[in-house]
């Protein structure tokens, strides 16, 4: 699969070298532009290419944002119509300011400026250090540390679930766009490191 990554510090590099060590092709690319992306590419190996957020957006069956959540409405929204769009962001007020949600989740936001788009909410309760070192590919299902999903379109998210699972991480759906408050900071799943079995407990004790 080629997929595409917007932003690429701590979540953004670290998921595509996952990506391509799993055998797909990635685009990685940041504020700065392509040429400051050598160094990373060149780490992560034949599988990386660097490049503008047009051409990772371009490039991507899969598309995945991991930038300040308050820069969302700079993702390309044409570029990724009809793609399958990840979406890793916070919403931090002290680092991002004061953003009105008009009462939406921050992925229904991402959705609501990505019209075209297939928005899953993924990757955003996962402390880099712990994606970057806790896959286990070779472990069964239930003894994987969780990646929580959610999405309002259902192949979508069975193709993100998948490449969790080839990263070595147990995907829990969360449930729609919606519903994905329920992965936001502040909520009690939130970046606390939990199999599957827990994640589950805890997902119906919150209702
Ligand atoms: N850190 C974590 O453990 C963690 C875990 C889960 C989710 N998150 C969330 O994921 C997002 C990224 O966090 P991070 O820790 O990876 O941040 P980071 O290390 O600061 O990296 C942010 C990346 O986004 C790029 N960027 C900034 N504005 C951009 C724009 N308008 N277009 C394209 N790229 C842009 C930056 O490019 P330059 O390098 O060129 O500035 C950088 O590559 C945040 O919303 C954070 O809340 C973080």
């Amino acid at each position: 699969m080629n997929i595409g990554v917007i932003g690429s510090g701590n979540i953004g590099a670290n998921a595509a070298k996952l990506f391509a060590a799993a055998g797909h092709r990635v685009a990685v690319s940041n504020s700065r532009g392509p040429e400051t992306l050598g160094e990373l590419v060149r780490g992560i190996g034949p599988n990386a290419r660097a490049a503008t957020v047009e051409e990772a957006a371009g490039f991507g069956d899969v598309v995945m944002e991991a930038i300040p959540f308050g820069l969302y409405e700079s993702l390309p929204a044409g570029g990724l119509a009809g793609k399958i769009f990840v979406t890793a962001s916070n919403y931090y007020p002290g680092r991002d300011g004061e953003i009105d949600h008009d009462g939406l989740a921050s992925s229904e936001l991402v959705q609501r400026h990505l019209p075209g788009a297939r928005v899953v909410k993924a990757f955003n309760t996962i402390y880099y250090e712990r994606l970057r070192d806790n896959g286990r590919p070779d472990a069964p299902l239930e003894d994987r540390e969780v990646v929580f999903v959610a999405g309002d379109d259902g192949e979508a998210k069975r193709v993100v679930s998948g490449l969790i699972e080839e990263i070595g991480f147990a995907p829990v759906d969360t449930g729609t766009l919606a519903g994905s408050r329920r992965q936001e900071p502040g909520s009690p799943i939130y970046n606390v490191p939990m199999g599957p079995e827990k994640a589950r407990e805890m997902l119906a004790e919150m209702g």
